[in-house]
């Protein structure tokens, strides 16, 4: 490769990074794909926060590895909603309210606040008891953002 061609070739990486880079709002081209968009990872995570909840409650039998394997997935479905926040997405079928646009700073720390939580489940379900007492921190940190800003 020719110099001019590998300053070119690094260019066009560094184009494709800033495109993985585009603000939130760009991902989704109407307001009703970024509300299906959080929707959707919501549900997913209340459904692994289910299975969990299953073994806490014995209702299920404790199962170490299929608890560790729904913990790294509410951990990864915990990252996804918040960028699908565009402004405006507060319509339609959005169940919002309280205004989390206005009050975009406890809306995040609430966030932050579930993900550090959930940073914490894959290591603590190894037991029944870590389980048990991991699961309600998380379940706090939903309802703490639910009371807020979700309508029932
Ligand atoms: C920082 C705020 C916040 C946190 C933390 C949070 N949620 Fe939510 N959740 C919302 C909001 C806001 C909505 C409504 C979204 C909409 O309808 O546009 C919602 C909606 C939902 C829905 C309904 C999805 C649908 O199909 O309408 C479920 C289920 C849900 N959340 C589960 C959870 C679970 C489980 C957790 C914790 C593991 C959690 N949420 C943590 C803010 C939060």
């Amino acid at each position: 490769m020719n110099k001019n061609l590998a300053v070119a070739a690094m260019a066009l990486a560094v184009a494709a990074g800033s495109l993985v880079a585009t603000p939130a709002a760009a991902q989704f081209a109407k307001a009703e794909d970024a509300i299906d968009y959080r929707q959707s990872a919501f549900t997913v995570m209340a459904n692994h926060m289910g299975r969990l909840s299953a073994m806490a409650k014995g209702e299920k039998p404790f199962d170490a590895a299929s608890a560790k394997a729904s913990a790294q997935l509410i951990q990864t479905m915990s990252k996804l909603p918040w960028e699908a926040f565009t402004p405006g997405s507060d319509g339609g079928f959005s169940n919002v309210k309280g205004d989390p646009w206005k009050n975009a700073d406890d809306f995040k720390s609430l966030q932050e606040k579930l993900m550090a939580e959930t940073a914490k489940l894959p290591d603590a379900v190894g037991s029944l008891d870590g389980l048990r007492k991991q699961l309600g921190a998380t379940g706090s940190a939903c309802k703490a953002c639910h009371d807020k800003y979700r309508a029932q």
